[in-house]
């Protein structure tokens, strides 16, 4: 197969990780006989330099006519303190999602074994913990109206969600349980928030046509803690948009480093691939940045997007491998080990794909 994929590094240590995972993606592609079109975008603070936007119409139309995209991340601090910037790299982020329609963000939770004493839990919790959190991406506080009133002294944003917009993303949470151990967890504030007993109401309203799948509701402030306690009784975890972007770099934690955390977002258009981590610009440019987490996505890429579980399995065995082989960037290395470089990570997993034929 050719597959065309956008290639949206953005900002920070996005380039950096985006070309790690290039290179797992050509490895597999010369091991299955497939090749892969890159076409370069940008989003985030540098499209903001070049065009004054975040998500330019040209990046757009790149993306609409690709199979997939590739994204690094966005964001520069000099955003971040002032409050009053009219265009901020985020925007480009939330304007893809919006554009390509991709209310669905999953970002599987799974442990490496041989990982397991970096996590700041203890073993016997975290061992085998193995869940998928989905997000729904399009809705709620941050797309709902927002403003400022009372001459700029008083500021709302508003969490909406309407029937439809909760129907689709559960109606594939449910069917996403059906596919791993039928276990599914809503997760909301349905003791306090409006938004919240919608999602319950229709959660509970399309229970009976998923009768193999076991429902728990969980309140928000309970799930965070219950993440902590006892993350292996989780399988699959529906929520809204703002609770999902918390707990899961909440999430993230539990394997030992957000480094590791790969996201499918996934809707009406083109889907895309992300890290979750984020530009982390105090190691943008110094080649230190963990580029597992993208490589990931890159393999999520070829299950999701393509269909192409085997090549998709190639990357997650090179992965385990390096892992294993101790070949880790600084957040991940042992006091004992020597930490290596974000292209040595990135070579070392495309010449072990290369290899293992
Ligand atoms: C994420 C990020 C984004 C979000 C930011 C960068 C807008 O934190 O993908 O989780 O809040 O969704
Ligand atoms: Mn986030």
């Amino acid at each position: 197969m050719n597959f065309k994929i956008a290639k949206l590094p953005g900002d920070g240590i996005g380039p950096e990780v985006v070309s790690q995972a290039v290179k797992a993606v050509d490895a597999v592609c010369r091991r299955f006989g497939h090749t892969a079109e890159y076409t370069f975008g940008y989003v985030g603070a540098c499209a903001i330099d070049r065009y004054g936007d975040a998500y330019p119409e040209e990046t757009h139309n790149i993306c609409m006519d690709s199979d997939a995209v590739l994204f690094g991340a966005v964001g520069d601090p000099k955003y971040d303190n002032d409050p009053t910037a009219k265009v901020r790299p985020e925007q480009g982020l939330l304007a893809i999602r919006k554009k390509l329609g991709l209310y669905a963000n999953l970002r599987p939770v799974e442990t490496f074994r041989s990982l397991i004493d970096r996590s700041p839990l203890r073993t016997e919790l975290v061992d085998g913990a193995d869940f998928m959190c989905i997000r729904e991406l399009t809705g709620g506080m941050y797309f709902g109206k927002k403003g400022r009133e009372d001459g700029g002294n008083t500021a709302y944003d508003t969490c909406i969600y309407s029937r439809p917009e909760v129907e689709r993303i559960l109606k594939l949470a449910f069917e996403y349980a059906m596919r791993r151990r039928k276990h599914l967890t809503v997760v909301d504030k349905a003791n306090v928030l409006e938004s919240s007993r919608l999602w319950r109401q229709i959660a509970q309203e399309m229970e009976p046509q998923y009768p193999e799948v076991t429902v728990d509701y969980l309140f928000v402030d309970n799930a965070a803690m219950q993440l902590i306690r006892c993350p292996k009784v989780f399988d699959v975890i529906v929520t809204e948009n703002t609770f999902g972007d918390i707990l899961t770099d909440e999430a993230s934690c539990i394997t030992g480093s957000m480094g590791l955390l790969a996201s499918a977002s996934v809707g009406e258009h083109t889907s895309l691939f992300e890290p979750i981590h984020g530009s982390y610009p105090q190691a943008a440019g110094k080649n230190i940045a963990n580029p597992l987490a993208t490589i990931l996505s890159a393999a999520m890429m070829f299950e999701y997007a393509f269909g192409l579980m085997e090549e998709g399995k190639a990357i997650r065995e090179a992965v385990s491998a390096s892992i294993d082989a101790g070949i880790v960037t600084e957040d991940l290395a042992a006091p004992s080990q020597k930490a290596c470089s974000t292209s040595e990570v990135g070579d070392w997993v495309a010449e072990y794909i290369d290899k293992a034929k």
